[in-house]
């Protein structure tokens, strides 16, 4: 990378799910939660910037969220920014956190991840996941993001004869190792016969193909590598980092069966990392529909286009397979609290290459890769993180 690199020290997460707490108790659990894993020596006055992801979900402060970070995170004085790229937010949050560190403009920062999704009706959901698709051609035709992807969907069955199975057996899995994850919305395995008998939302894609509406927060406390082991004998390194964007209608792209913002993210990523795509360990990737994992897998680079649904259907990306992909249940089972997902990815980097992430644990888990997309992929972030 030839830059000074940012290591995590602390990181906290609230369960996901439909959730009593506000958004304000949202943002406060997962700083105090991220403080207190710090191993030790650590304390808030030490934030130098912070960084904040949210879509602003229902309009619940739309403007100057920030503020209410620095209100809640005990930091106020402190420069607090907000980034809106959709359900890549705190992806680009943590990126900027991150970039922060590297230029030396800080030496502590704070990434946070978070939204609010089940205090509306499901006519205002429905509005305000609109907002970040294409408005003018896509909502105006009454296209939702389950539709948008499941025009992909049907257009990459058909292009690669990939059997309907494949989309659900990445339900399965992450389903499995959802039910693992004692921070995830739905912590129950569904079998295949379930998957593919559900209500359909948008053909092919059905209830299990979808990521649900969620609640929820993530943080991170990034510090300049020199200063790590002050803080943890386990620092988790900012290894390399990507970030991409496409144009924002599906209509206007070269392809519908892959995401150039990932492929653009993927390579400057491991062109910074400086290692190889076999050195990974596990992905966590943005699964917001099955398809959108067959998608990731190709377009990170760790298998040949049409080949993702035969990689899942052989049981390489499930937890004790050849590639594991979203260990934590990724947004399918874990959910999907739009701002929050990013940052909870890079959560569960942190947990699982120290080692700490229980019945869930990838083994000998050195480095990982984490993907964050914004909408239907107008814009994605890959961050890779390493233990040395
Ligand atoms: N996967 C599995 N089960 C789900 C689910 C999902 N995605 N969403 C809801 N359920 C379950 C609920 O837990 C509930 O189960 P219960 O009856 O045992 O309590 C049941 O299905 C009905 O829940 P409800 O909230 O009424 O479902 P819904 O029909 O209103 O919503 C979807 C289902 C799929 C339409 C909704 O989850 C959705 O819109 N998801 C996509 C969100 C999205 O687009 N995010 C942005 C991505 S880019």
């Amino acid at each position: 990378m030839g830059r000074r690199r940012a290591a995590i020290v602390g990181a906290g997460h609230t369960r996901f799910g439909v959730l009593p707490a506000t958004p304000r108790e949202l943002l406060c659990q997962a700083v105090d939660a991220a403080v207190a894993s710090v191993d030790r020596g650590f304390e808030r006055a030490l934030v130098g910037e912070a960084f904040l992801g949210t879509l602003g979900f229902s309009g619940w402060q739309l403007g100057n969220a920030s503020a209410v970070l620095a209100e809640e995170a005990g930091l106020v004085g402190v420069p607090v920014t907000r980034v809106e790229n959709a359900c890549a937010s705190a992806g680009f949050a943590l990126r900027h956190a991150a970039l922060a560190i590297q230029s030396g403009e800080r030496d502590v920062v704070l990434a946070v991840g978070f939204e609010k999704m089940n205090d509306t009706t499901s006519t205002r959901r429905r509005y305000w996941l609109g907002v970040s698709g294409d408005t003018e051609w896509e909502r105006l035709s009454g296209l939702t993001f389950a539709g948008v992807y499941g025009l992909m969907a049907g257009r990459y069955l058909h292009d690669y004869d990939c059997p309907p199975e494949a989309l659900a057996e990445v339900a399965v899995k992450n389903h499995a190792n959802g039910a693992l994850n004692p921070n995830a919305q739905f912590q129950k395995p569904v079998s295949r016969e379930k998957v593919l008998a559900a209500p359909r939302v948008a053909t092919p894609l059905g209830l299990f193909d979808c990521c649900p509406v969620s609640d929820g927060a993530a943080a991170l406390l990034l510090v300049g590598e020199e200063m790590a082991h002050r803080f943890t004998d386990t620092p988790v390194y900012v290894a390399g980092l990507g970030a991409g964007s496409d144009r924002l209608a599906l209509q206007e792209r070269e392809s519908m069966t892959s995401l150039k913002a990932t492929q653009i993210a993927a390579k400057e990523a491991f062109r910074r990392a400086g290692f190889e795509r076999s050195s990974v360990q596990f992905l966590e990737v943005h699964d917001c529909f099955t398809i959108a994992e067959l998608l990731a897998i190709e377009d990170l680079g760790f298998a040949e286009p049409g080949r993702a649904g035969a990689l899942t259907l052989e049981g390489a990306t499930r937890l004790h397979g050849r590639l594991p992909v979203n260990p934590d249940g990724g947004l399918k089972a874990k959910g999907h609290p739009i701002g929050a997902t990013g940052a909870s990815q890079a959560y569960e980097a942190f947990v699982q290459l120290r080692g700490a992430a229980g019945a869930r644990q990838v083994p000998h888990a050195e480095r990982a890769l984490t993907h964050n997309v914004g909408g239907s992929g107008a814009s994605a972030t890959v961050s890779l993180f390493s233990i040395q």
